[in-house]
């Protein structure tokens, strides 16, 4: 397994002004900001984005809600895990806010099943292609900081 994966923080995190709440518990966990942006989908990318849904009875309440307001895309890449798309589907929490364990940022964030503040990946394959589908390669910044000064 892989040590990327992919998030959005979604509109209802966005228009409830918990961008940077949720970025800090997503790095106080251990994971590295690899490329973010805000954006905003519109139904036709929502429907491409969602399209393993489509004919499911919540799809409308999905579309609808996530072209709602901006979105905050990110890569997140953890080293030395395991399974970054699982460890981060435990951070996230399960899909109904009311089954999130505590600690968790749909716990914390979330109003019900449709508005949950954040999706994840659930594969390392859907995490490339939800990556690609936000981010050109060279928006994808995994070079490390280095100090450029020997002192200062
Ligand atoms: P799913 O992939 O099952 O959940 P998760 O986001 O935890 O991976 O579903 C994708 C999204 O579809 C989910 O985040 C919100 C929406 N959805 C509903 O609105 N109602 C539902 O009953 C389900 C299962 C999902």
């Amino acid at each position: 397994m892989g040590q990327r994966t992919f998030t959005i923080i979604k509109p209802d995190s966005v228009g409830g002004n918990h961008i940077g709440e949720i970025l800090t518990m997503i790095e106080k966990a251990g994971f590295r900001i690899i490329a973010l942006k805000m954006t905003y989908l519109s139904r036709s990318d929502a429907e491409k984005f969602y399209y393993v849904h489509k004919g499911r009875p919540f799809f409308r309440n999905l579309y609808l809600f996530m072209t709602s307001g901006p979105i905050v895309a990110a890569v997140l890449e953890k080293e030395g895990a395991q399974d970054a798309v699982a460890e981060f589907r435990e951070l996230i929490g399960k899909t109904n806010p009311e089954l999130a364990a505590e600690g968790t940022i749909r716990k914390k964030f979330a109003a019900s099943k449709t508005r949950n503040a954040i999706h994840a990946s659930d594969s390392d394959e859907n995490a490339a292609w939800e990556a690609a589908f936000f981010f050109p390669d060279k928006e994808i910044i995994d070079t490390k900081y280095a100090l450029p000064l020997p002192e200062d």
